[in-house]
């Protein structure tokens, strides 16, 4: 690869590629080998297409392109020149690929995307309603070139931003335009990149540095990672733009160890931009320079805060550090040098931005949230990917509208965004036009685009839990708020959803959350608690359920409910008893029933049931209603545990069934099942139940050999009992 030696050779090399690259008749697969696809084979599907195609000697192009954005599908694929998109593609599909499409130009009708199997298959990827809503900006390259081919990049005109800046702007002309598109970090905390810049740009000082954080260390995030693994080159020409700003002349893109794609194909990236010229010593000849270089960071989360990344550049502990100094200051950056920090995504905003002007990026998005973001969609919904929408779109949208709704026909719950960061949002946001400002308002954020949907099977608890010993974990342990506080609340979730939760839980939950908020040095610990925080805002009946009724109605807290076997489903198969570590499952003559002295609730029986018929239900007790009890004692006999007795009340002959010891009972319900005059019922309202049975039990206890001379067997005496024999009735829905 030759050196490109002035701005004119790079524009007329972007003439000649165009013309021969791309070709609008060519036969030609753009197989999406981006790291899901790549894990479901999308490599072996590009070594038969070159096989095969060798062998019957057609001229077909197999390019290997960047993530194309509907992972879900993968390894997908786009088909040239008929323009047909293929999904869930297999080597073995190849053979009927270029039979069928390449040699009669017909669609693989199995592989073409369909709504459900009741809909007509959608042959163009701009029909699919994935895409359809979306905005493509940042991903503009993404599965469409070949990201380790330099020439593919300046054939879309790439590199012609860089050439804009350094043959008619000056430096301050730049700033200027960066600072008019109001470009905001894409990083998490929108800070307007043309601020900052010009933060790095005023201060003194030869030597500065151009850093890009690529440490995403969010859990499920992947939209840095695309955008380093499928264009490379479109990181690389936004960090030139900074430095010819800045005046910088270093530059290091940070990047964790776990992206070995993203690692490869940039260290290609940089390896084909040198030798072209366009980047290291006298770029283009222009007297320019920018010495780019990669380090891999080991993976912890607090790496990708700014003062710790440097921190780990410099080969030290990632470790955040008061500020100021801030970055941009003379000794706040890399080695004390004045430097620029900016997330993947911003810089790859900015050759857009510079090629089409400030006021058109402004035109798309929002007032104050400009432009476009990516997300990685995950979670419930039908189609989990990489999408690019723009500003000011709601969540409606993007979980129904190109999601494509929630999986399996569930009920949707929440939505998380920011990460471990931010925030569940509920059904009431789904109008939210998200930007911003907009997701800090209601007590969430934007973050870096992790966008995690959740339906009904997902326990909010649980799901605070989750985020939150996720940054427990990844808390550098610094500042005690954030080391202890994490600590202590997830000590506090733990105990909620194993059923120990106790009145004063929640309380106690934001009270620490704030403390730890308000006490800690870095954003890790000043937003860890949010997830917590959020789920009580907007869920908080769910973390009552599981401190009053303990019990979690997403089935999901091992340790919550009463598990029990419902005897008109059941089939005996035996299957429960088999997979229950703790015999905690019996079986009688016609019935299989858990014995709560032995369950552990780990659900494996529940597991187990191919039919379901282990129910897990929250906790009820018998309500005993006097007014109704005709006194049979049915109830009595039917109780496994012996729990219920029938006592005597003050009324001389009227005898009504009491729990003496509410302890005993396991939530069986057969004492009402069996009662045919609604004098027993059940309630979810345990606590109240056991303080009714322990305080106003009647006195008169009728034991066993007495049954005969109080003659209360004699069932369908009406009793005639009243409330005032035992007990004042509470509400009536108890
Ligand atoms: C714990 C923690 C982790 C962070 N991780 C990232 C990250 O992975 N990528 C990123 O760009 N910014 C991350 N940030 C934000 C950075 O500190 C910084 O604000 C950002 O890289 C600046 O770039 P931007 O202005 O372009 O958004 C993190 C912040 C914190 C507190
Ligand atoms: S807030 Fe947490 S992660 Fe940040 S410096 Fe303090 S202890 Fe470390
Ligand atoms: S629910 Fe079952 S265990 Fe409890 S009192 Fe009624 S019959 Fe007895
Ligand atoms: S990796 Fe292939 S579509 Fe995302």
């Amino acid at each position: 690869m030759g050196r490109i030696n002035s701005l004119e050779e790079l524009k007329n090399l972007r003439i000649r590629l165009k013309e021969n690259i791309f070709k609008t008749d060519r036969k030609r697969v753009r197989v999406c080998c981006g790291t899901a696809c790549s894990a479901q084979g999308s490599k072996k599907i590009v070594q038969t297409f070159e096989e095969e195609s060798a062998q019957k000697g057609m001229d077909i192009e197999v390019l290997m392109t960047g993530c194309q954005g509907l992972c879900q599908k993968g390894p997908v694929m786009k088909v040239e020149p008929y323009g047909y998109f293929y999904q869930k593609v297999t080597y073995e599909k190849v053979r009927e690929i270029i039979s069928k499409t390449f040699s009669r130009e017909a669609p693989v009708r199995s592989l073409l995307y369909r709504e459900s199997v009741l809909d007509d298959p959608i042959k163009k990827m701009d029909d699919l309603p994935f895409y359809k809503k979306q905005v493509r900006i940042v991903l503009r390259n993404n599965g469409f070139i070949d990201p380790c081919n330099v020439n593919h990049y300046i054939a879309v005109g790439g590199y012609a931003a860089m050439e804009k800046v350094l043959s008619t702007m000056t430096p301050d002309q730049v700033l200027e335009e960066v600072k008019r598109s109001n470009l905001r970090g894409r990083g998490g905390a929108g800070f307007p990149a043309g601020r900052k810049w010009e933060h790095c740009k005023k201060s003194t000082g030869k030597i500065k540095f151009v850093i890009a954080n690529g440490d995403e260390g969010d859990p499920g995030a992947f939209m840095d990672r695309s955008i380093m693994e499928g264009d490379p080159h479109s990181l690389i020409e936004g960090m030139l733009i900074c430095a010819y700003t800045l005046n910088a002349e270093y530059g290091f893109i940070y990047v964790r160890h776990e992206y070995p794609l993203a690692v490869k194909n940039l260290r290609i990236a940089i390896k084909q931009a040198e030798e072209l010229g366009l980047l290291g010593e006298d770029i283009l000849r222009t007297g320019m320079n920018f010495y780019l270089d990669i380090r891999e960071g080991a993976g912890a989360f607090v790496c990708g805060e700014s003062t710790a990344l440097v921190a780990s550049i410099e080969g030290n502990r990632g470790f955040p550090r008061p500020r100021p100094p801030r970055l941009s200051e003379v000794g706040g950056g890399l080695w004390g040098y004045p430097s620029n920090l900016n997330n993947i995504e911003t810089y790859a905003c900015l050759p857009p931005i510079i090629e089409n002007g400030a006021e058109w990026f402004r035109s798309i998005g929002t007032e104050n949230s400009p432009g476009t973001k990516v997300f990685a969609l995950t979670g419930k919904v039908v189609n989990t990917g990489l999408i690019e929408v723009p500003m000011g779109i709601t969540l409606k949208e993007i979980i129904y509208d190109i999601g494509g709704g929630i999986r399996n026909n569930r009920k949707f719950k929440a939505v998380q965004t920011g990460g471990p960061s931010g925030g569940c949002l509920s059904e009431e946001h789904l109008d939210l036009p998200v930007d911003y400002d907009s997701l800090i308002n209601v007590g969430s954020m934007m973050g870096s685009g992790g966008l995690v949907v959740m339906d009904e099977d997902n326990c909010m608890v649980d799901i605070a839990k989750f985020f939150l010993s996720f940054t427990q974990r990844e808390s550098c342990g610094k500042c005690p708020p954030c080391r202890i506080g994490t600590y202590q609340m997830l000590e506090i979730l733990e105990k909620i959803t194993s059923g120990n939760g106790e009145e004063g839980d929640i309380e106690q939950l934001e009270k620490i959350g704030n403390l730890v908020k308000s006490g800690s040095l870095c954003g890790l610990g000043q937003t860890a608690p949010n997830p917590v925080l959020s789920t009580i805002k907007y869920f908080r009946d769910e973390y009552e359920e599981h401190i009053k009724d303990k019990y979690c109605k997403a089935k999901v807290c091992k340790g919550l409910g009463v598990y029990r076997i419902d005897g008109s489903e059941c089939f005996s198969c035996s299957l429960c008893k088999k997979a229950c570590a703790f015999d905690a499952v019996n079986e009688t003559k016609d019935a299989f029933y858990i014995d709560r002295d032995y369950c552990t609730k780990c659900k494996a029986c529940y597991l187990a049931c191919p039919i379901g018929a282990v129910k897990i239900g929250s906790r009820v007790i018998p309500w005993v209603i006097p007014e109704q009890c005709e006194g049979c004692s049915d109830c009595v006999h039917a109780c496994p545990v012996h729990g219920l007795k029938m006592y005597e009340t003050e009324n001389e002959g009227i005898f009504i069934p009491w729990l003496s010891d509410p302890d005993l009972c396991v939530s069986c319900g057969k004492c009402s099942a069996v009662c045919s005059s609604s004098g027993v019922v059940l309630t979810t309202h345990v606590q109240e139940a056991k303080q009714r049975f322990l305080t106003k039990r009647p006195k008169g206890l009728v034991i066993e050999d007495e049954k005969k001379k109080s003659g209360y067997i004699e069932s369908g005496s009406k009793n005639n009992a009243t409330e005032s024999d035992s007990v004042v009735l509470i509400d009536s829905d108890k």
